[in-house]
């Protein structure tokens, strides 16, 4: 079986997602731990009420973002990872860090990459007029937004869309997409 562990800042609705569709679909995974970079974001207490372990790591308390990477890589590498899940975690990974991880680290990013990598993606993809925007689901490399693709969902953009608006359309694609893509790549490493 293997372990994942969900790397979250905030709201956590990626990981809720991927957490309710590994239990509902009994999927073969052990969701190993969710570890936030913030001591109060939101998405800590679904994880807690799920019984799944919990990790803090909270960036203020180091001083670079090497030592912060460090204990950050401490504290996954007792969960002993298959993968790790970057679920809206709002830190710049060091190269070092990525390297570790190398073909275990995985994103979701809030645009069609290689549009619009960064952050704002939902007004970046506005004040482009682009008529379609989306999410991606990728490896993560020591080039921010930049890793392979593994998968992405599309939805429209429409005339009368607000940044609020597109976002919301977009998240609900994630929802679907970041499970979709996971469950693909642990019956992929399961059949090889
Ligand atoms: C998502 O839009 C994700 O693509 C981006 O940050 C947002 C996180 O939302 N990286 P949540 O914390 O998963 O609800």
């Amino acid at each position: 079986m293997k372990n994942i562990v969900i790397l979250i800042s905030g709201r956590g609705s990626n990981m809720q997602a991927i957490v309710d569709t590994a239990q509902k679909e009994n999927w073969a995974v052990n969701i190993a731990a969710v570890v936030s970079n913030r001591p109060n974001a939101e998405g800590l207490a679904f994880a807690r009420e799920r019984n799944i372990p919990v990790a803090v790591v909270d960036h203020d308390a180091y001083a670079s973002r090497v030592e912060f990477d460090s204990a950050l890589q401490c504290v996954l590498d007792q969960f002993s990872p298959d993968y790790v899940i970057l679920a809206g975690f709002m830190r710049i990974l060091t190269p070092e860090f990525v390297l570790h991880y190398k073909n275990r680290l995985l994103n979701i990013h809030p645009s069609l990459l290689p549009l619009f990598p960064g952050l704002h993606t939902h007004r970046q993809a506005l004040a482009a007029g682009v008529l379609e925007h989306g999410a991606t689901v990728h490896w993560v490399t020591e080039i921010l937004d930049h890793g392979p693709i593994l998968m992405q969902a599309k939805v429209p953009v429409l005339p009368e869309d607000t940044e609020a608006s597109l976002a919301a359309r977009v998240l609900e694609q994630e929802h679907i997409l970041y499970p979709k893509a996971l469950r693909l790549l642990l019956e992929k490493k399961d059949d090889a």
